[in-house]
């Protein structure tokens, strides 16, 4: 059979190499891809919301199963358009996929499933939503936890959590008004701020089973101490000690088995990646928001780490029979994939660089190097984003996989590259580093 990966980042270079060790593959192609999975894969120079082109292609070479790989052409409808034409596809509708491409609609499943997660209010214009601060905190000087929301997709950028008035005021003028993040602004949301761990937990369903993937950790902060601007996610290891078996099967029945519930009653049966961004709060895990694809970087380590055939899972999901598929292997070993960035990310960033020492890191043992925003310019892999490598390794500790990693960083050179020097670090102290059940292993 034949693999369409669609999406450049690091999460789809991860599926295609994982994609790609399946005996039963022949030929993993990736939709634009990048030098990576240049390597890896083949890469096919079209765009991931060009449907036409997409089918085209999945219908002359005899694609068996496209992956999608980011949220943008799932919440364009692909997956809708690919079933149209008989092709399978791995991922959520159009429909389903509103889980993350609006906030509200989300929240309000949420709120009818009852499952825990932070109170809110959506608004549909900038006036109430002001005069909804001023009568809630009517003293300037008190303290305003809220979180504004943007409603629509803004590539994790339309989200402000504040503490003061004019943190709120400001929000609302930038997404409302001035419509910063365009039509996603639409509507707004202001959820209650929670205080907490955050935790990523993904599981893989076909509407009706779930599997649920070892919890993962990532760093959306720039900076070391989780200092600095959001980010796409500068690094994550898995699995989390933070969830133990005991949190991860209440998570389980208390916020997966329910959200899938409520999708299938409310008519938008969901299948594919459903992945939980959960708060660890005082009363409990709460869900900051749902994204319905693999995370980036969450990918890359957990594909690191998992032995079962991907296709075999992914076949599984699209044909509605993950009840018989065998429970996931895993390797016992965690892994921690550390992005390297480009000087400026998440602001303004050049591209370009030639990237050098790659072959060195590749010769490590237990190390991959993920590519992300990477391009191959006369067989030389170039810098092409601001997120350009997940440098991934096992090791038979948290510790000793982030030491691997780091190994590998520092043979790999471009100039301005930088990452942050703490990945894995929240999971030390607590103890259990280990791999294996007591770390909430699914
Ligand atoms: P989201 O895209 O909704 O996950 O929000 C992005 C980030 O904002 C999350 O990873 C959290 O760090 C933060 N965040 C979102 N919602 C809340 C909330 N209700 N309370 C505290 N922090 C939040
Ligand atoms: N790493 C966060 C995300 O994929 O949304």
């Amino acid at each position: 059979m034949n693999v369409l990966v669609i999406g450049n980042g690091g999460r789809e270079h991860a599926l295609a190499w994982k994609i790609r060790q399946s005996p039963r593959v022949e030929r993993v192609f990736v939709a634009p891809g990048n030098a990576g999975t240049a390597q890896d894969a083949e890469n096919v120079e079209i765009s991931p919301t060009d449907f036409p082109k997409l089918i085209r292609f999945a219908r002359q070479n005899h694609v068996g199963l496209t992956v999608v790989g980011p949220e943008a052409p799932l919440a364009a409808g692909i997956v809708d358009a690919l079933q149209t034409e008989q092709l399978r596809a791995f991922g959520p509708t159009q429909s389903a996929a509103q889980l993350e491409s609006s906030k509200a609609f989300c929240k309000n499943l949420l709120r009818h499933a009852d499952v825990p997660s932070a109170d809110y209010h959506v608004f549909r214009d900038a006036e109430s939503a002001q005069r909804f601060v001023n009568e809630r905190y009517p003293d300037k000087d008190q303290d305003v936890p809220l979180v504004v929301k943007a409603d629509g997709l803004a590539a994790g950028k339309g989200v402000v959590v504040c503490s003061r008035r004019e943190q709120v005021l400001e929000a609302v003028q930038r997404i409302v008004v001035d419509r910063e993040f365009g039509d996603a602004g639409r509507e707004i949301i202001f959820e209650e701020r929670l205080n907490g761990e955050e935790v990523s937990v993904l599981a893989i369903t076909d509407g009706r089973t779930i599997v649920t993937l070892t919890p993962t950790q990532d760093h959306k902060p720039a900076y070391d101490g989780d200092l600095g601007p959001n980010t796409g996610g500068m690094g994550a290891y898995c699995p989390a000690p933070l969830v133990d078996a005991a949190t991860l099967s209440w998570i389980e029945e208390h916020i997966l088995v329910p959200t899938v519930h409520a999708m299938k009653r409310s008519r938008h049966p969901f299948s594919g990646v459903l992945y939980a961004g959960l708060m660890i709060t005082h009363q409990g895990p709460k869900v900051l928001e749902y994204n319905v694809r693999f995370g980036d970087p969450e990918c890359q380590p957990l594909l690191m780490r998992l032995r079962t055939d991907l296709v075999d899972l992914l076949e599984a999901t699209v044909d509605r029979r993950l009840d018989e598929l065998p429970p996931l292997e895993w390797d016992p070993r965690p892994a921690v994939c550390v992005v390297m960035a480009a000087d400026g990310y998440p602001g303004k960033y050049e591209i370009g660089k030639p990237i050098r020492g790659l072959a060195e890191a590749a010769a490590l043992p237990d190390v991959k190097v993920f590519h992300a925003g990477t391009r191959l310019v006369d067989g030389q892999a170039q810098t092409n984003g601001g997120r350009v490598l997940g440098v991934t390794a096992l090791g038979n500790s948290i510790s000793a996989a982030k030491l691997q990693a780091y190994t590998a960083v520092k043979c790999i050179r471009w100039p301005g590259a930088w990452c942050r020097k703490d990945i894995s670090d929240k999971a030390l102290g607590r103890g259990k580093e280990e791999g294996g059940r007591e770390s909430g292993e699914g």
